[in-house]
């Protein structure tokens, strides 16, 4: 990329809010392939499930990339969060936001100690303007106070936070694209550094790919910590994908995971 192409990228990401930012996917994954040497392996060779794209550069450090103090005051009074949200604003940013009703950000504890990440919002959140609320939701809910109840902790769904990679529903549901990905992601990783959790949860094979090493499926990512920004990542399944069919060794291993996850972070 030429210097000018790579300042006119930097002040589109700056103009969005971001004071830094994070290598999606897809260009950490170039850059990762001129120095990995497995990077040329075989399609379905093993590659090590590894730590995500967190490196960050920052956009701008002149002076005049800080908003005057005059701007700065009424952000003072929103919570981190609320400035993400404020940053997101009516936002069409990407071409998901032509089909959407509603934006989905995030619901929970703005002081969870584990956050869950699922891949965009579907019909009924699409609606509601909430997180996991339709099928996939319920089992979502019932997955993290069923582990907890089991495992005498007395956590239960609003003690943590949900969110998801994209915030407006793909149409037809469709998985959200790299490039959608890569510009909502912005939002999500935000999101993450704003709560600052003990760990991640992420949720199937989108959420995986977003956070972490994508070309390594969720059947064996899931089940291993991994890390992102020096959190503690764990991958498991979707709740969509255990509710296709009869799956329970699927609910099995998820149960599994979900075990250890809210182990780690609240025992
Ligand atoms: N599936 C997701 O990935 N996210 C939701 O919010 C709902 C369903
Ligand atoms: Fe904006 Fe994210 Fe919606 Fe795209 S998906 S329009 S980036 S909020």
């Amino acid at each position: 990329m030429s210097e000018h192409a790579l300042r006119k990228h930097l002040e589109f990401y700056r103009d969005l809010g971001f004071e830094e930012l994070f290598v999606g996917s897809s260009e950490a994954e170039q850059e990762r392939g001129a120095e990995d040497p497995k990077a040329d392996a075989a399609p379905g060779a093993e590659v090590p499930a590894q730590p995500a794209p967190a490196p960050t550069a920052p956009l701008d450090e002149s002076p005049a990339a800080a908003p005057p103090a005059s701007e700065a005051s009424p952000e003072q009074k929103l919570s981190p969060l609320q400035v993400i949200q404020e940053d997101i604003g009516d936002c069409t940013r990407c071409r998901l936001h032509k089909c959407r009703k509603t934006i989905v950000f995030g619901s929970g504890n703005p002081n969870a100690k584990l956050v869950f990440i699922g891949e965009g919002p579907g019909a009924d959140e699409d609606a509601q303007g909430l997180p996991f609320v339709g099928r996939a939701g319920q089992l979502l809910t019932r997955m993290i106070d069923g582990t907890c109840e089991r495992i005498g902790l007395p956590v239960r769904r609003p003690d943590v936070y949900i969110c998801n990679v994209v915030k407006c529903r793909p149409p037809d549901n469709r998985a959200p694209e790299l490039d959608e990905m890569e510009i909502c992601g912005q939002f999500l990783f935000r999101q993450v550094k704003a709560i600052q959790p003990k760990a991640i949860c992420v949720l199937g094979g989108t959420a995986a790919k977003a956070l972490l090493r994508p070309g390594v499926g969720i059947t064996k990512l899931r089940g291993n910590w991994t890390e992102w920004g020096g959190i503690r990542v764990m991958p498991t399944y979707h709740p969509s994908y255990l509710l296709r069919g009869y799956n329970p060794e699927g609910k099995r291993q998820a149960f599994e995971d979900l075990k250890e996850v809210f182990t780690y972070v609240y025992k």
